[in-house]
């Protein structure tokens, strides 16, 4: 199977990106299904149903959400009412959280592939244990089992905290890719049991910026100590940002996993389909 993820899209230049290019690249790499981070697609802030459909109509099969699952407060309801849209997992259960943290789907080619969002817990609020939270749902919809594909985010800070959980799901899991801190990262690998992993993806956004938010204001703030105008998204050209995994169908293992940076400022990156080594050679 080939699969797509998505960093967080920020803004109105992250989702002008994500409909630029997203439908090319996924005919392109020819990928039967596609996850977007949209937790920061409205105004940089959470999501919108209109913001939403901006991701689904480029080809998101599914959008997960993350620490700022709910900055819009129409999410706290379309979330039930949108089954293709995740927030974290790892919710306390007594809470009464909107929406699902998992969700198991079938492509039209009849491949079932579930993915998880988990919440870290290093520097960001605290929800329940992420480990024991990824423990809970692999064992919802074990590999080969129940699912033919399983894609874990780990929506996290702390990059040691991403790579335990990749560690934990090797083998479990088709892939484990962080989001959150909206830089993508080097270290694109398979490990040792064949989990694709990624510390993170990479944010859909203008990279002229300070993670996405326009720079003066950050950098002045800095600079002054003293407030300075709201956060908003920077509005430069945004670079599609992502991350290519191929799993094994007989294993629902990987077998490749490739950087995907398209547009924007950051250095264009594609995989090359003729290839036929892993993305570490
Ligand atoms: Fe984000
Ligand atoms: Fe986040």
């Amino acid at each position: 199977m080939r699969l797509g993820f998505f960093g967080d899209v920020v803004g109105r230049a992250g989702r002008a990106a994500v409909a630029e290019h997203l439908p090319r690249v996924r005919a392109q790499l020819q990928l039967d299904f596609v996850i977007v981070n949209g937790e920061n697609a409205a105004g940089g802030f959470g999501i919108t149903p209109a913001t939403a459909a901006d991701l689904f109509d480029a080809g998101a099969d599914c959008i997960t959400l993350g620490n700022h699952s709910w900055d819009q407060s129409e999410a706290l309801t379309y979330i039930d009412r949108e089954p293709r849209l995740l927030r974290p997992y790892n919710y306390p259960k007594t809470l009464q959280i909107p929406g699902r943290g998992s969700q198991l789907f079938t492509t039209p080619a009849g491949q079932r592939v579930f993915v998880v969002q988990i919440h870290g817990a290093a520097f960001m609020e605290s929800l329940d244990d992420p480990v024991q939270g990824a423990a809970m749902a692999l064992e919802e919809a074990p590999l080969r089992q129940v699912a033919d594909a399983i894609v874990i985010e780990m929506h996290a800070e702390a990059t040691a905290e991403k790579y335990v959980m990749g560690h934990f799901c090797d083998g479990r899991a088709t892939a484990v890719i962080g989001a959150h801190t909206h830089v993508p990262t080097a270290d694109a690998q398979i490990l040792p049991g064949g989990t694709a992993y990624m510390s993170d993806a990479g944010m859909c956004g203008d990279y002229d910026s300070v993670i996405g938010m326009k720079k003066a204001p950050i950098v002045q703030r800095a600079a002054t100590r003293l407030p300075t105008e709201r956060k908003s998204p920077a509005e430069g050209e945004a670079t599609l940002c992502g991350v290519y995994v191929e799993s094994d169908d007989r294993t629902g293992l990987a077998i490749r996993i490739e950087p995907i940076r398209v547009g924007g400022r950051l250095r264009r990156t594609m995989p090359s389909l003729d290839a036929s080594s892993d993305a570490s050679s």
